[in-house]
Order: C-alpha cells, then sequence, then structure tokens
C-alpha cells in the first residue's frame, strides 16, 4: 500500500466543481495533484493556485488550470502536505523549502486540508527542525538572532552552497528547546528583521488526513 497515494488522494473528496483550489509542495501531494489532473480531465472544473514552481510545473504537467493573485476573490481549499503534526494538529512544515507560499495559501483558504503518512504524528513537534526562511542579506545576524532565542540553525546547503527557495531566500534548519511555548517562538521569530517567515503552522489546519496504524492503517479525517 501506497500511504502517501491514499491520504494524498483522499482529500479530493471536499473538492467541488467552480472551486479555487491552494496546490501544496511535496511528495503526499503530488499523489493528490495527479489525481485532480484526471478529474480535471474529466470534466471537473477547478481553477488551482500553486506553492512553489514545483507544484506549478507538476500543475501545468496535468493540466490543472491555474489562476494568479490578482484573479483571485478566495481560496476555497487548500491541500498540503506536513512533516510533523501533533494532536492538536499544529504542524511543522518547510522540509522541501516552500513553506512562506505555503503558509500564504493556509492562511488565506476557507479550509486547510493537511495530508500526511503516521510517520509523520508527534506527541510534540520538534523533532524535525524547524526550517526558518531568511532574507540573505545579513543572514548572519539574522542567526544570531535566532539563537538568543534559545534555537540551534544551521544553514541549509545544497550541492555544496546555500540553498535557495522559489523566493531567493536562504533557509535556517533550526534545532528548537525542548519544551518552549511554540506560539511564543512563532510570533518572536517573526519579530526578528530578515526572517521571511517559520515552518509552524499552528491552529491552522481544519481537517487532518492521515492513516490509523491502530486500525489496520485506515483512512481518517481528523478535524479541529
Ligand atoms: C514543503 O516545503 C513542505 O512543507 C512539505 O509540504 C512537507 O515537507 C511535506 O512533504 P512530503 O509530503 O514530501 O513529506
Amino acid at each position: 500500500m501506497n500511504e502517501k497515494k491514499e491520504v494524498g488522494e483522499k482529500a479530493l473528496d471536499y473538492i467541488k466543481d467552480g472551486m479555487v483550489v491552494g496546490l501544496g509542495t511535496g511528495t503526499t501531494v503530488f499523489y493528490t495533484l495527479t489525481k485532480l489532473g484526471e478529474l480535471v480531465r474529466n470534466g471537473l472544473s477547478i481553477k488551482g493556485i500553486p506553492t512553489s514552481k514545483q507544484t506549478e510545473k507538476l500543475a501545468k504537467e496535468f493540466g490543472i488550470p491555474l489562476i494568479s493573485f490578482s484573479e483571485v476573490k478566495q481560496i476555497d481549499v487548500a491541500i498540503d502536505g506536513a512533516d510533523e503534526v501533533d494532536p492538536e494538529l499544529n504542524l511543522i512544515k518547510g522540509g522541501g523549502g516552500a513553506l512562506l507560499r505555503e503558509k500564504i495559501i493556509a492562511h488565506a483558504a476557507k479550509t486547510f486540508i493537511v495530508v500526511a503518512d503516521p510517520d509523520k504524528n508527534v506527541a510534540k513537534l520538534g523533532s524535525f527542525p524547524l526550517p526558518v526562511e531568511v532574507l540573505p542579506f545579513g543572514f548572519e545576524l539574522t542567526k544570531k538572532k535566532i539563537q538568543e532565542l534559545g534555537l540551534i540553525p544551521h544553514l541549509r546547503q545544497v550541492q555544496g552552497g546555500p540553498f535557495r527557495t522559489d523566493n531567493g531566500h536562504y533557509i535556517l534548519d533550526c534545532r528548537i528547546p525542548d519544551k518552549p511555548n511554540h506560539k511564543e517562538l512563532e510570533r518572536e521569530l517573526n519579530l526578528i528583521p530578515g526572517v521571511m517567515e517559520n515552518g509552524l503552522f499552528l491552529g491552522m489546519t481544519d481537517k487532518y488526513i492521515t492513516l490509523d496504524r491502530n486500525k489496520d492503517n485506515s483512512i481518517v479525517v481528523r478535524h479541529r
């Protein structure tokens, strides 16, 4: 059984004709996009708004019509993956580096649906390093300010150089203190000049689609 495929496709139960759909990023949402393309070819009429260049490319490949922000009146549903999900459906996101666009779209959506295999479920957030997107200008200073909050940041690297997001920024992957107040941490991080956004998605998830390991891996949809 392909767990990512199962949860990724299930999210399409919530998509109806005429909707504007936020299209997330990652290997789970890949299956949402594949299936959505199929539904569109069979007559479903929706418009998508992608959270990354990678997703934009896939959506075009799969024949999903896209809409630009200037034309959008509202985003009905956004579907996205997660790197960690806690029991209150708070998330860490940004493992793929798309967190800033993902947060803009999740925040704007009337309904935010998260799809993830059960390996992403955690008792508390923080085993996965928290991605923080920062401006390259003066990022060494930004990094110091983040350290002063008690985090341990590492500049994400790719092929020997710093990883660049779709927005041209860097990512600092941060080990976070054992028992932080996440709400406070999110606020403090975003108050540092040079921090563009962080990967904590707190109180944003409306529906969470995963599998129940205790019930033969059957699909479970949890609501906030
Ligand atoms: C992209 O930046 C991330 O937020 C992804 O949504 C997250 O990493 C989940 O990706 P996978 O579905 O590939 O695990």
